[in-house]
This record gives structure tokens, sequence and C-alpha cells, in this order.
């Protein structure tokens, strides 16, 4: 359970008592520490042109094996042609920003209330010696509707609400397609995982504003982790850079492509998928002049649903990977806040 609350980091800097310890990340028992903002190469994702992975045709089965190539060395790819327009998802990005430039007191109308994820806050803080994270956020439930709990979501900006309801119906599209496509790029039956996320499937839509940071050499926006989601789509700031996945123990970040949504594989398609499918590691690092915006969408599989490889990826050569387990979030955090790795939970 969460402790009591913490000033959220606009508050930390509004207070102008300098950066607190807790945001700093110390070096390693070697004594030796790189500066978290070394600069680092840029990732050699494809564009997945997602509107071709729905056919049949010679450039469908291409943009399939892309895919595949995509996701079983990095669990990223951006998709185009998503069927959202550019300017709708500037909108989302404009209400994000307009959002967090309000006034303490109306952002603090949808505050987090201690024990529970949703609404408006700083970094959740799980234990006493967690270093926080340089990160604002406003964590909404938004799909099933009937889960939504609308006294967190803004009134102002105008028009929050209304968009937010729009981007959810247009996410859902681009995520049957994925799904599906992914069971087919793995040689599965197209409803394959979508049939294991379920009817009662939860999308969280996570608002992330990543202040200026006055020490980006030792502080993180986010440390790094595995998404605990099947994936998440994520609209990436169109300007500043800061995401970065990690592969074969080197950094690399996420180039800024306009106009794509990033998508990356979580903890359940990697069980899913027997492992093929890597939920990859990443972290966001800070940025000393700039404020970043992203907004994260998570997809969860039903509650009722149990995950498990798919038995199409377990063979005597690809032994299964991982057990059967449900709630899989619950593990998820229960895992985090005891320093595990939370994907340890279902092996
Ligand atoms: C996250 O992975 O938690 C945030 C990603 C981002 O802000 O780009
Ligand atoms: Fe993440």
């Amino acid at each position: 359970m969460e402790k009591p609350k913490f000033k959220t980091v606009q508050e930390v800097i509004a207070a102008g008592e300098g950066l607190p310890e807790r945001y700093l990340h110390t070096p390693n028992g070697d004594g030796e520490s790189q500066p978290l903002n070394g600069s680092v190469p840029e990732m050699d994702i494809p564009a997945i042109d997602l509107s071709l992975l729905i056919s049949s045709s010679e450039d469908g089965r291409e943009e399939l094996s892309k895919l595949h190539l995509a996701l079983s060395t990095w669990g990223v790819v951006q998709v185009m042609n998503h069927g959202i327009t550019e300017a709708f998802l500037d909108k989302i990005y404009e209400l994000t920003k307009q959002f967090f430039a309000l006034p303490t007191e109306e952002k603090q109308r949808g505050a987090r209330e201690i024990g529970s994820i949703q609404g408006y806050g700083n970094d959740m803080i799980l234990s006493d010696d967690q270093v926080l994270d340089w990160i604002d956020r406003l964590y909404l439930t938004t799909y099933p509707e009937d889960q939504r709990k609308l006294q967190f979501w803004p009134e102002i900006p105008f028009g929050f609400r209304e968009s937010l309801h729009e981007y959810t119906i247009k996410q859902q599209q681009v995520i049957e397609i994925f799904f599906k496509a992914m069971a087919r790029s793995l040689g599965l039956e197209e409803n394959c995982f979508l049939d294991m996320y379920g009817e009662n499937a939860t999308m969280d839509t996570r608002f992330n504003m990543y202040p200026p940071c006055p020490r980006p050499d030792k502080v993180l926006g986010v440390k790094p982790h595995a998404d605990g989601s099947a994936f998440t789509l994520l609209l990436p700031d169109k300007d500043v850079e800061g995401l970065q996945f990690l592969k074969d123990d080197k950094w690399y970040k996420a180039p800024l492509v306009p106009n794509t949504i990033l998508i990356n594989v979580g903890d359940q398609i990697e069980i899913m998928s027997n492992g093929i499918y890597k939920s990859p590691v990443h972290r966001v690092v800070t940025n000393r002049e700039k404020e970043r915006i992203s907004v994260a969408t998570f997809c969860i599989p039903g509650a009722d649903k149990e995950i498990q490889p798919a038995d199409g990826l377990v063979s005597e050569a690809r032994p299964r990977l991982y057990k059967t387990v449900k709630k899989y979030v619950e593990l998820y955090f229960d895992y985090y806040q005891q320093g595990r790795r939370p994907i340890e939970a279902a092996l």
C-alpha cells in the first residue's frame, strides 16, 4: 500500500527548496556510476504500417515478418497508418500539456488517494528507500466504461473528457489489429491472444509530465522497468527525447517519428508468446531545459482470464517458459514492491 502523500515534482520545484535527496540515484557499490544522461545510440526499429497488417497480400506478409523481427529482438515497434489523424494526436498532446500547466489546486481536484493508483499525483511511493522518479502523472482507467472513476477525470482543460473517450475508442481498433497481427506473425490462429485478453480487458491511460530537471546526470524520469501490461501504446513527446530501451545490456534511445504510435510488448505478451516476443526494459531520462510529455495506454487482460504460453508455441525444442497466471498486474506490483523482477512471478 502506498505511503502518505508526497509533493508532486511541480510542487517540489515551486517550493524552491532545491533538489530533495530522494530523487538522486547514487553510485553503485563499486563507486562507479555513469551519468544517467550520457549520449546513447538510437535504436533501429521499423515503422510498421498498421493498415498492411490486416492484408493477406505479399506486402502484408512482409509487414508481418518485419513485426516478428522487431518484437523478437527489441520488443518495440512504431506504427504508422494507424487510423488516428495527426490532428487528433496533437489534440491529446496539447490537452495533456494544458492539464499539467493548470494551477496546483485545480489539478488536486482529481488527486490520487492513498492506496489507489487512479488520479493525479507523483511517482507511486511503495517503499521508504525508493528513489523517486522525476515525473508527475494522471492515471485513469478508460475502459470498460463502467470502471471509469470520473471524479479523477479533469473537467478543465475544456474537452479533455470527451477527447479521452474518443481516444479510447480509436485505440481499441489499433489494439485489436495489433493482437491479431502478433498472433498471425507467430503462425497462430489470429484470435489466440485476443481470447486470453478477453471481453473484460481493461485499458488504463497514464498522462506523464517530466518537468525540466536540474540534475539529469543523477535523476531519472522513470527508472528501468518492463511493463506489466499485455502491451502498451505510447504517444511520446513530439520534440523532446527521453525514452530509452535496454538491449544486450546497452541503452538505446527511441527515435522521434511524427504521427506514429510506439507500441512496446509488456510481460503478458512475453508470457503468451512463450518468451518469443520480449517485454523490454526501458527508462526515461530527464532534461535540464525542456519539459517532456507522454501518454501511455496499458492494455491489460481481464481479471477473469488466465494467461499462459500459447500451445502452438510450446514444443520439445522450445519448452514452456512460463506458468499460467491470473491477474498478473497484482502479482507484478507485489514483486516490484519486494524489489524482485515482476516476470519471476510467472516462472
Ligand atoms: C514509461 O514507460 O513508464 C513512460 C514512457 C515515456 O514517458 O515515454
Ligand atoms: Fe513503461
